[in-house]
């Protein structure tokens, strides 16, 4: 161990001038024509249109982040590697952050507009179809936080000490230059400079000791594992960091000191509720395991890839429902954003998984209490397999109805077959995106049972639904 620090130790002293190099210097500001739009923006997600681009696939996003938590200043230097899925004369990315002030692709300048959230760019050269290219995006400013009237605060969100990126569903557009389609996931490098004595954390694991230069502080993190943009995080500010570990697992938990955050509760919490999910749902799926705590003030905590993020300290089943979305979101997620309830009904599930194993209600006295609510109430309105654009986060419709859905499936399949499924779920659609349909499927292919009926009345159809 201490052979290895001292190996790394001495390695980053010897690259502190690359290190610097790599910093903003020489950025020059040259002046583009705007070009007008026309290419088709957009994934094709029914309540996000705009977001996501088609005709080409990100690999990997390589963030260069400075922020001044004093004046809110963000300078980015974002380098996306992709491929063509077609010839593409332009094409678009995500994008509604500070200005730009420069644009490559394959290291030539290109001309590029921007009309609300959409960044088109021609690059001088036609990009050929099967062909990896390398766009680079230099930017600065001061990010306009994201507040939508139903979706809540999202994207670049300050702190008192910092800020922290938080995008669910599409506010990673807010910091960085993206493609911002739920189903394109990429592996990141987040590349963060603060003044001394400011960490910076992200999704992933840490790269080395920090870099310090001058009165500036470098800190890389390197998420191998593919992440879907809303997962994408950085934490900036004053934190105390604890390094544990479940079992192999690196568990790195950190806590803003000025927040209610008990740094020793939030490291055990978490690593007994990832224990306990590994062996409901197999092996974690990420490389490295954790928790932030800050004061974002945005009410709700966050599963961010392999560390969510709690505003202020969560009690367990949070931590408990953030860990679960690892299997249950990040490892395994929807291909569009009405399919929510593959994310939030099961996280919300295995919150009552949990306290039926813990001394707590039963998952069928959980699912009674629901059930009770009479069939005009409003709990029946929303259909939790299309709940709308604004109601993503619906408590009644995608969480609870979401988890009853699952509890349903339980009850009908019987416990062998539905935990076989969870397993399975998470293993044959680890790193990929699904849809409800494939969870059908497959739970019918295990229970040799026909399920349409119950997913139609529990998903897709409006009111109380009967219990055969
Ligand atoms: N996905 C988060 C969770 O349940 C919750 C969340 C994200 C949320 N953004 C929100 C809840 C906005 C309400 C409003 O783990
Ligand atoms: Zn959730």
């Amino acid at each position: 161990m201490m052979h290895a620090m001292t190996r790394r130790q001495r390695g980053a002293a010897a690259i502190g001038l690359a290190c610097a190099m790599a910093m903003f210097a020489g950025v020059p500001a040259t002046a583009h024509a705007a070009t007008a739009g026309g290419s088709p923006a957009g994934a094709g997600d029914p309540y996000f249109p705009l977001a996501g681009n088609q005709g080409y696939d990100v690999a990997h996003y390589d963030l260069d982040l400075d922020f001044t938590p004093a004046t809110h200043v963000l300078n980015g230097q974002a380098t996306i590697s992709a491929e063509a899925k077609k010839d593409l004369t332009r094409f678009n990315l995500d994008y509604s952050g500070p200005a730009i002030s420069r644009i490559t692709v394959d290291g030539r300048d290109a001309t590029y507009s921007q009309d609300g959230q959409e960044l088109t760019v021609v690059p001088a050269k036609r990009l050929k179809s099967g062909h990896d290219f390398t766009v680079k995006v230099w930017y600065g400013g001061v990010p306009v936080t994201i507040d939508d009237p139903t979706l809540g605060i999202y994207g670049w969100i300050y702190t008192d000490d910092g800020a922290v990126g938080l995008n669910e569903p599409d506010g990673a557009r807010n910091w960085y230059p993206v493609n911002d389609d739920i189903g394109d996931k990429a592996t990141y490098t987040f590349r963060i400079t603060t003044p001394n004595g400011v960490n910076a954390l992200a999704n992933g694991e840490q790269q080395g000791p920090p870099c310090v230069n001058g009165d500036r502080t470098t800190v890389t993190w390197n998420e191998r594992k593919p992440m879907s943009s809303y997962l994408s995080m950085v934490a900036i500010g004053k934190f105390d960091v604890t390094n544990g570990r479940i079992g192999n697992l690196a568990n790195v938990t950190a806590v803003d000191p000025t927040s209610d955050g008990d740094g020793a509760v939030l490291q055990s919490t978490t690593a007994e509720a990832i224990a306990w999910e590994q062996q409901k749902f197999g092996r974690y799926p990420f490389d490295s395991a954790g928790g932030i705590v800050d004061k974002s003030g945005v009410e709700y905590a966050l599963e961010t890839q392999g560390r969510p993020v709690y505003d202020g300290m969560p009690d367990t089943d949070t931590i408990v429902h953030e860990n679960a979305h690892q299997w249950f979101g990040d490892a395994v997620t929807p291909k569009t954003w009405r399919d929510i309830w593959l994310n939030e009904g099961f996280a919300t599930y295995v919150e009552w998984m949990w306290d039926e194993e813990h001394g707590g209600p039963t998952a069928q006295s959980v699912f009674d209490k629901y059930y009770a609510k009479p069939a005009g109430d409003k709990f029946w309105k929303l259909k939790t397999g299309d709940p709308g654009r604004d109601e993503i986060f619906s408590g009644s419709a995608v969480y609870y109805r979401g988890a009853m859905t699952l509890h349903q499936l339980r009850t009908t399949m019987g416990d062998r077959d539905f935990f076989t499924l969870l397993r399975t779920w998470t293993e044959k659609y680890r790193y990929r995106n699904v849809e409800t349909k494939d969870l059908l499927d497959l739970a019918q292919s295990i229970s040799h049972k026909n399920l349409k009926p119950l997913f139609d009345a529990w998903l897709y159809t409006e009111g109380k639904p009967a219990i055969p």
